[in-house]
């Protein structure tokens, strides 16, 4: 596992930014796992920039998200579907019948999810998946508890999850209480994972994710297991680490990026 302390949110949003881009030139057909939540949107806005100023072609990309919302239409607003096209697919060249979100109102949501994971493995797995972090250290909508080997299936969320994602919806009450997510296996047959994290209320999750044992209760900890596996954060979300990691402490002092394997 590599840790990548990045002074604040735009350079860790570059950085990620930087690594999906060199993917897409070395394989304009890859494969890539996208997030949603506001972490990953620095990375989508590097990214529109680097498709209109540079040219990165995103003609042949193949994309998966990891969740959505049970129950909301693709149209509603706060579903992750809306949110993929506002934040990044209307800004770039990707064809529409390249990008997978969940299906949150499948008529059969059991045979969906066997789809999707069918999907992936049919599109040769992904190449390179994009993670944010729950306050929890929930992974997509892989709550505390999750099998560490589940696939795409639907879970109940958390009510930490419920109230943390509140602010994207008028009331707590909106929240919907059920989502479909790729598995914890299914983010870990990921041939890279990147995971971001910015910001104090994180530093928790990131001290367990990077230090902690391995457990169901905190699924993040599972990318410990993962032998390409990238945590971005800034360095707010660095303060609770506690082990002694001279390369933070050097970014802690104004002296750059700080990288750690
Ligand atoms: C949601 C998503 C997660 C995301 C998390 C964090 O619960 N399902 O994939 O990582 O929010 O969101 P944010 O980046 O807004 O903190």
């Amino acid at each position: 596992m590599e840790v990548i302390v990045e002074k604040n949110y735009e350079e860790m949003s570059k950085i990620a930014a930087e690594l999906i881009a060199e993917l897409i030139k070395n394989k304009p057909n890859a494969v890539i796992g996208l997030a949603t939540g506001s972490t990953p949107l620095g990375t989508y806005n590097e990214l529109i920039r680097m498709h209109k100023e540079e040219g990165l072609d995103f003609s042949k990309v193949i994309t998966f998200n990891l969740d959505e919302y049970v129950g909301l239409h693709p149209c509603h607003s706060r579903s992750y579907h809306y949110f993929m096209k506002e934040n990044l697919f209307k800004h770039i060249n990707i064809k529409p019948e390249n990008t997978h979100v969940p299906d949150g109102i499948a008529p059969d949501i059991l045979k969906f999810c066997e789809q999707y994971e069918n999907d992936i493995k049919n599109a040769g797995s992904i190449d390179i998946q994009l993670l944010g972090i729950g306050s929890n250290g929930h992974i997509a909508f892989n709550e505390p508890g999750s099998s560490l080997g589940s696939t795409t299936r639907v879970k109940t969320l958390d009510s930490k999850t419920i109230e943390d994602n509140a602010r994207f919806f008028d009331n707590r009450d909106e929240v919907p209480k059920y989502a479909i997510t790729m598995g914890i296996g299914t983010i870990m047959g990921a041939k890279k994972l990147i995971l971001l994290a910015s910001g104090k209320n994180k530093a928790s999750a990131i001290a367990t994710t990077v230090e902690g044992p391995i457990t169901a209760m905190v699924p993040a900890t599972i990318v410990q297991l993962h032998p390409k596996a990238i945590i971005i954060i800034d360095k707010l979300a660095a303060t609770k680490l506690t082990r002694e990691f001279p390369a933070v402490l050097g970014t802690l002092q104004g002296k750059g990026r700080a990288r750690d394997n």
